[in-house]
């Protein structure tokens, strides 16, 4: 089978696609025929390197995480799913592969396809919805009433983030650039602010969570615009934004991997219609090189690049 696979680390002209003989199906494994993978920022950051520490210095490492598609084969542990059933799900970052014609995954990083989605909207749910849900839910304990900035809200995670705080009874501020008012107000966003806006709102600001999904926002500023209960998530950590952060007891940090087990409520909100997937580009796998780098490199453009099979 064909893979998007890198033999170093650095920019887009690592990448080619290659043939790769498939490993036996553990017991906790599934094998899936992919029918839509999703590109996400997290897999460039993988490919340059930025985790080099976890990842290691085995080559060729295989790149993409969030995929959809049809279960081929089970290992003999796996309970929750069988042969023939539609998929969604993020394979483990430190294997990655989701690139792929076909994946083996383990079984705890799947979950059922919502019916109402298609392939590419299942796809482009996993990472940027288990983002949202970690930060939101897990970390700033959002609910009715709680007034929450989210500094990029037009984002994948940014929407995404945007769409169950209306879910869940917030009153939620957005920023966006000018271009992704429309996104905005699709995600359910009333409140709209421009970034250069965020300064001027402090004054009045009283949030009980701020939720910063670019890493734009320094966090002196974030901290300042909060009630005093209120909490400053971060999902994009730098040792300077970390080093201003711990200073305060209310700057907490989110990742998607710990938003795994939310896979299966997540698929609920979306048969529900409450998380709604923006998919901008579906491109062929053949072309995978191209709308990878496009993604990464280009001009910005609205909804998620997913790639099909
Ligand atoms: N901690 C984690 O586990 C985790 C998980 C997922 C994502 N992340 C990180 O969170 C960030 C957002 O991820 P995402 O999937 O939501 O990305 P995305 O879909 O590309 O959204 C990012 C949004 O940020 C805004 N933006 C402002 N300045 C930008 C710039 N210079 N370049 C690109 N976008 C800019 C854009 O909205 P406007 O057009 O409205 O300005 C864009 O839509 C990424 O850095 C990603 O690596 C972290």
């Amino acid at each position: 089978m064909k893979r998007v696979q890198y033999d170093r680390y650095g920019g887009p002209e690592v990448m080619a696609i290659a043939e790769c003989d498939l490993p036996p199906l553990r017991d906790d494994e599934v094998r899936v025929a992919t029918r839509a993978a999703a590109i996400n920022p997290f897999d460039w950051k993988l490919r340059r390197g930025a985790m080099r520490l976890v990842t290691g210095r085995r080559f060729p490492r295989a790149m993409g995480t969030d995929f959809a598609g049809i279960v081929e084969a089970t290992g003999a542990a796996v309970r929750h799913v069988q042969a023939g059933d539609a998929v969604f799900g993020s394979i483990d970052f430190k294997k990655s592969g989701a690139f792929a014609e076909t994946i083996i995954v383990n079984a705890a990083h799947l979950a059922a396809k919502p019916s109402r989605l298609s392939f590419g909207e299942a796809a482009s749910l996993p990472i940027a919805a288990m983002t949202a849900w970690v930060a939101l839910l897990d970390k700033a304990q959002v609910g009715a009433g709680t007034r929450i900035l989210i500094h990029g809200c037009a984002g994948a995670v940014g929407a995404f983030a945007s769409q169950l705080a209306v879910a869940h009874g917030a009153e939620v501020t957005g920023t966006c650039g000018p271009d992704s008012i429309d996104t905005a107000r699709a995600a359910g966003v009333t409140s709209i602010l421009a970034y250069s806006d965020v300064k001027a709102a402090i004054p009045g600001a009283r949030f009980d969570a701020v939720f910063d999904t670019i890493g734009t926002l320094d966090a002196g500023v974030g901290l300042a615009m909060l009630a005093p209960k209120g909490v400053f998530i971060d999902i994009n950590p730098t040792p300077a934004r970390m080093l201003r952060g711990f200073l305060s007891r209310r700057y907490r940090l989110a990742f998607a991997n710990a938003g795994l087990k939310h896979l299966p409520a997540i698929a609920r909100l979306a048969q529900e219609g409450a998380l709604r997937p923006n998919v901008g580009r579906e491109a062929p796998f053949s072309e995978a090189l191209t709308a990878i780098t496009e993604a990464e490199t280009g001009p910005r453009r609205a909804g998620k690049t997913v790639l099909v099979f």
